[in-house]
């Protein structure tokens, strides 16, 4: 079995972006310790778009494939709560390596730089080591069973159903939690 056939042009990521507390410290983990390159960065006393008056630096890290994981470091708006442990289920950003031996590799590597990473944890379709960066942010370093995609292939079969189900059977709760105009297809985040 083959991946979905896709309807868009979107081929990948060019970058996903978030806080960080300090530029320097995220630095060392994404390029000392994950072996990431640092290779874009912005300085600016303004926002682009808004004008808003908010010093801050944009860097880049580059993955293998070209892709890139980017940080703001904007101390005036940053806010320190924002930088406490965030909750997988909340958010957390996924790398992946090519084998199992880079994974054991990367695990290894990233412990003897003091930072603890746990795992493996073993998920079927992929196995998975788990840290935290300087901001809070969960990483996980994952490698694709040799099944991964006969696997998504057969949950997708069936996913049109099992969505109808969720859903019908969570909107209640979710109509009273948010709102029902909230989690209506048009419903805006405010
Ligand atoms: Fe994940």
């Amino acid at each position: 079995m083959t991946a979905a056939k896709l309807d868009t042009p979107i081929k990948g990521v060019h970058h996903g972006a978030f806080r960080c507390r300090d530029a320097e410290q995220t630095r060392w983990f994404y390029e000392d310790v994950l072996g990431l390159t640092v290779e874009g960065a912005v300085m600016s006393e303004t926002v682009p778009g808004t004008g808003d008056d908010d010093p801050y630096l944009h860097i880049f890290f580059r993955m293998a494939n070209g892709e890139y994981i980017a940080f703001f470091d904007a101390p005036n708006s940053a806010d320190p709560s924002w930088f406490k442990r965030k909750e997988s289920f909340d958010m957390h950003f996924a790398f992946e390596v090519d084998s199992e031996a880079e994974l054991d590799a990367m695990q290894k590597r990233i412990n003897d730089m003091g930072v603890s990473a746990l795992g493996p944890v073993e998920h079927g379709f992929v196995k998975s080591v788990y840290m935290y960066d300087p901001n809070g942010i969960q990483i996980e370093l994952t490698v694709r069973s040799d099944d991964h995609d006969e696997i998504f292939a057969r949950e997708r079969a069936g996913l049109k159903e099992e969505l109808a189900r969720w859903t019908s059977h969570t909107r209640g709760q979710k109509v009273q939690k948010f709102g029902a105009e909230s989690v209506d297809k048009r419903g805006r985040v405010r």
